[in-house]
């Protein structure tokens, strides 16, 4: 995710920019920029950094002008720094950009431009893109708008855009595909936003361009709506909007943990987006396929991280091995830094970490590699220091994740985990080709799957009042959802402070059943795949002890509801997809039980989003 800002009007720009950039930083801060255009010339600006170093870098160019674009970066293409910051230059410096999103063919758009002559100063997918503008612009000889619509039309991925041409120095072009964009219309003036924070002060009167919608924004007319497609007339549906500015930056949740629940079916799609191509037949993966043989060949795959990343860690070790029978140990980074680790060139390390800062993984690394052994990291944040040290890596496209307790950050590393090991399968030919393509196309169904299952959200808060004041509760699952009940206790106990223990479901005799007493809950995964009915046992011996029972159940389950208490449904999965699945119902109790207990749910007492300590 990133922030885009653009104003035209009668003000001075630059204020509004920057401001309206600082209020879109949650959406993005690894670097930022500004373009201004003074009546004579485009001033432009940018800096690997926050607005405030933008601020002060700004200080070297004017900052006159009544027309602005700027851009706060979450980088996915071109580690941070000042030259993949935007806004971007065209070859003729005419045009700029800003650019909210991912084009995934922007390769082959940039060896065709790169024959054309034209030169790239940035590793970025935005460069190519305003560069394809400019060459449509000039070949077809049509003003920019026109030049934006058949360029875009040529290009595959997500976007929201803004474009403005000096030679045209009176309208702003803007498109949106996947990605926000906002137009906010005031007294002759307009404004463009990722969201209305930037401009709800000015006016609240705002168009939200729909996917596939472009506008040509020009001062004194009436904005001109579009299909991107066809270039046919679209009609603007003019909101008035009711939010104040905190209710804007959480998307209209009470909470960025509880939007960031709801942005996984996006933030999954967009981290299999360009690697997962099912009708092919094909996963897409640079830092595997250029590392093959390190994987197929690795004595063992050893996988380190911490909290959540560690659970996540657990999924992969089932899919690892139960698909692309490949050994795999996973172990905690802050244990496997000092215990003399047996390790040598002939092993893998997989590091997972979202912030990619966090001490103990990183330090597990420096450990791996002084020991000769490739590092592959899966991180959320582009150019961190964890995807710096690794020597080859994927990332997640979870975009920024603020809430303290990581929810879209697990169900991605998850997603880039399973396209792996499938992908490590098929190579290895331990799957058949009916096999392989049957797991690409139900993971392409798991976004809406994701959407079923939040849909149990106002069952889950009624659930959540029941055991609010619980002062223990017990969470297991089997198999791929063992991993899954430690995550959903730790959810718990980080938010709502309530202690939660996670345990393999047949772990309940050898110990845990002696506290099963009527004020013990115990959240139960009970998904149709992957020993069902053995959970289904443990069920029952936690019934005749007074237990209270919320199951997990797979949806149209039947025998499970006439034992529990409650029971949540999730759509059915294959047996390895199931946690992704599964640990929704589980975010959101957490969620709504901290919220009845008045926790701050999004900075919960005595931890920080990143451990970078030991
Ligand atoms: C999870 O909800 C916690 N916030 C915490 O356990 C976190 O997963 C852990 O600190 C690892 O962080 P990382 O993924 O950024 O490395």
């Amino acid at each position: 995710m990133c922030g885009i800002v653009g104003y035209i009007g009668h003000r001075e720009a630059f204020p509004i920019v920057i401001k309206g950039l600082q209020r879109l930083e949650y959406r993005g801060y690894d670097s930022a920029g500004i373009a201004l255009f003074d009546g004579n010339q485009i001033n432009l600006s940018k800096t690997k950094g926050k607005v405030e170093d933008l601020k002060n870098k700004a200080k070297e160019i004017s900052q006159a002008g009544s027309i602005g674009i700027g851009h706060t970066r979450w980088a996915t293409h071109g580690v941070p720094n000042d030259v993949n910051s935007h806004p971007h230059y065209s070859n003729s410096g005419n045009l700029v950009i800003i650019h909210n999103g991912i084009i995934e063919n922007y390769e082959s758009i940039k060896q065709e431009l790169t024959k054309r002559g034209y030169t790239f100063q940035s590793d970025t997918d935005t460069e190519v893109l305003i560069n394809l503008i400019e060459e449509v612009k000039k070949t077809e000889d049509v003003k920019l708008g026109k030049a934006v619509q058949i360029a875009l039309n040529q290009v595959v991925g997500a976007y929201a855009i803004a474009v403005f041409d000096k030679e045209k120095p009176d309208e702003i072009v803007v498109a949106k595909l996947g990605s926000p964009l906002a137009i906010g219309i005031g007294e002759e003036e307009f404004f463009i936003a990722s969201d209305a924070s930037p401009f709800i002060e000015f006016t609240n009167n705002a168009v939200y361009l729909e996917d596939e919608e472009m506008a040509i924004i020009r001062l004194g007319k009436e904005i001109k709506l579009r299909k991107i497609k066809d270039d046919a007339v679209a009609y603007p549906r003019i909101l008035e909007l009711q939010m104040n500015l905190e209710e804007i930056e959480k998307g209209g949740y009470d909470h960025f943990m509880l939007k960031e629940i709801y942005e996984q079916p996006r933030a999954i799609k967009d981290t299999y987006r360009g690697r997962l191509l099912a009708e092919q037949g094909l996963i897409r993966m640079a830092g595997i396929d250029l590392n093959m043989e390190k994987f197929l060949n690795a004595n063992k795959i050893i996988i380190v991280a911490c909290g959540t990343s560690w659970h996540a860690g657990l999924v992969a070790e089932y899919i690892f091995e139960d698909l692309a029978r490949i050994p795999v140990e996973v172990e905690y980074a802050s244990e496997f830094r000092y215990r003399n680790p047996v390790i040598t060139d002939k092993d893998v390390l997989i590091a997972i970490s979202q912030s990619g800062e966090t001490a103990d993984t990183l330090a597990a690394i420096k450990l791996a590699k002084e020991k000769g052994a490739f590092v592959f990291g899966v991180c959320n944040v582009v150019g961190s220091s964890i995807a710096r040290e690794t020597d080859a890596g994927a990332y997640t496209h979870a975009g920024p994740e603020i809430g303290v307790a990581s929810t879209k950050a697990f169900t991605t590393q998850i997603t880039v985990l399973t396209l792996m090991a499938l992908k490590l399968a098929k190579t290895k030919g331990v799957f058949s080709e009916t096999k392989y393509r049957e797991y690409l196309s139900e993971l392409e169904t798991i976004p809406s799957k994701v959407e079923k299952s939040l849909e149990s959200n106002t069952l889950i808060e009624i659930i959540a009042d029941v055991y609010k004041d619980s002062t223990n509760c017990l969470y297991l699952g089997r198999g791929y959802n063992f991993p899954v009940a430690l995550e959903g206790a730790l959810k718990l106990k980080e938010i709502s402070y309530i202690h939660a223990e996670g345990y393999p479901a047949a772990e309940m005799k050898h110990g845990p059943i002696a506290l099963i007493d009527e004020q013990m809950p115990v959240f139960v995964i009970a998904t149709k795949k992957g020993h069902y009915e053995k959970v289904v046992s443990n069920i029952q011996e936690i019934k005749s002890r007074k237990g209270k029972i919320i199951a997990i159940v797979t949806e149209g389950d039947e025998q499970v509801k006439d034992l529990a208490d409650h029971v949540i449904e999730v759509p059915e999965t294959l047996e390895s997809l199931t946690p992704l699945l599964t640990t929704i119902p589980l975010q959101l109790i957490s969620y709504h039980i901290a919220v009845m207990r008045g926790c701050n749910v999004d900075q919960p007492r005595n931890l920080a989003k990143s451990v970078t300590v030991e």
